[in-house]
């Protein structure tokens, strides 16, 4: 049995004395989709900086990071870069500043390809960009192939990042944030166009998001991630059945549904604190209403719970009978 994709154990970040993600232990699958879910600023985007190995050279990061049983972390950039775009891609919120607004689409494209196939011909290049184009539905992609992306519409745009990214037909894709900036309509073109690309190439999907309506909708397994920290990590239908950490109770309770009137949507109290002034103990202890005293002093360890997840809070399984009392009511 070949090794799993994407394993991460034990990673740590810290820029200088500031540590902004601790011990994140997560996995993606060939052919599933892994949501990583939480408030902004809580190190989303640095988990996957770190797992691309984009972080600059003065940020530590340790723990262990392995691409099908290899480890990557302390491997010199050569490395990381041959296996980047190849093996692993990723796609970023806001396509306008990630693509190059001084090269057309397919100047873009050609370099994306040439960069693992120095040797393909110039007509095969050009017939590979516009089987990339045809690949994510960008109609009439000889007209596209010419344009630049300040021409293209932003759904347009992030159809090409996306082409981009499956240049080399890569095994895992690592999607932060991809939709944000697009209206309901094409975010959700964009979230079928992810899948379906998924599905066609077995690709792991790691996708980066604030919002838990969409993760619930396509992923498999659900990474909570509050202050750096995982607070709760399982299968979806587990996490989203039967919370156990209040924080994921809380994002969960906050989500507007069809079923659900809007005076019965529930805010998280209080904000995410600062790098410099998280709390000691659980770091969601000032904003959480089961919090007793152990929970100022001790922080809770990613444990196993009765639903199939793990949750990081001493109190998981009984502050969940609460907010189920507390739901129904
Ligand atoms: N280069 C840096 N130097 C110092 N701190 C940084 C740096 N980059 C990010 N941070 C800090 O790390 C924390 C995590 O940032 P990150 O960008 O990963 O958050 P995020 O969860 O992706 O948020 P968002 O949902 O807004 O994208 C934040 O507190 C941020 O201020
Ligand atoms: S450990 Fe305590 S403060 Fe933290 S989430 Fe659980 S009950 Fe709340
Ligand atoms: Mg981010």
């Amino acid at each position: 049995m070949s090794a799993p994709l994407l394993e991460v154990s034990g990673l740590t970040i810290a820029f200088g004395a500031l540590e902004v993600v601790r011990d994140v232990n997560l996995s993606v699958a060939d052919s599933k989709t892994l949501g990583l879910v939480g408030e902004s600023g809580c190190g989303k985007s640095v988990t996957m900086l770190a797992i691309m190995g984009l972080l600059p050279e003065h940020v530590r990061v340790s723990g262990s990071i392995k691409l099908r049983g290899e480890e990557l972390l302390g491997r010199p950039q050569s490395a990381l870069t041959a296996l980047r775009g190849k093996r692993m891609a990723m796609i970023f919120q806001d396509p306008m500043t990630s693509l190059n607004p001084v090269m057309s689409v397919g100047e873009q494209l050609t370099e994306a390809i040439l960069i693992h196939n120095r040797t393909l011909a110039r007509r095969d290049l050009q017939e590979r960009a516009l089987a990339l184009l045809r690949l994510v539905a960008i109609p009439l992609p000889e007209r596209r192939i010419l344009q630049y992306p300040h021409e293209l519409s932003g759904g347009m745009r992030q159809r090409v990042m996306i082409a981009i990214a499956m240049a080399n037909d890569p095994e895992l894709l690592i999607a932060d944030e991809p939709t944000t900036a697009l209206d309901v309509t094409v975010q959700a073109q964009i979230m079928e166009l992810l899948q379906r690309l998924q599905a066609e190439r077995q690709m792991g999907l790691m996708l980066i998001s604030h919002d838990l309506g969409v993760v619930g909708d396509i992923a498999d397994d659900v990474a909570i991630m509050y202050a750096g920290r995982i607070c709760e990590r399982g299968p979806v239908d587990a996490v989203f059945d039967s919370p156990h950490h209040p924080y994921t109770h809380g994002l969960l309770a906050s989500l507007p549904r069809i079923d659900r009137t809007v005076d019965k949507l529930v805010a998280i109290p209080g904000s995410l604190p600062s790098l410099a002034t998280r709390p000691e103990g659980c770091r969601f202890h000032p904003r959480c209403v089961y919090a007793q005293d152990v929970c100022r002093r001790v922080e809770p360890e990613l444990e196993p719970v009765s639903s199939g997840s793990r949750a990081a809070c001493h109190f998981a399984e009984t502050a969940v009978v609460s907010q189920r009392a507390e739901a129904s009511a």
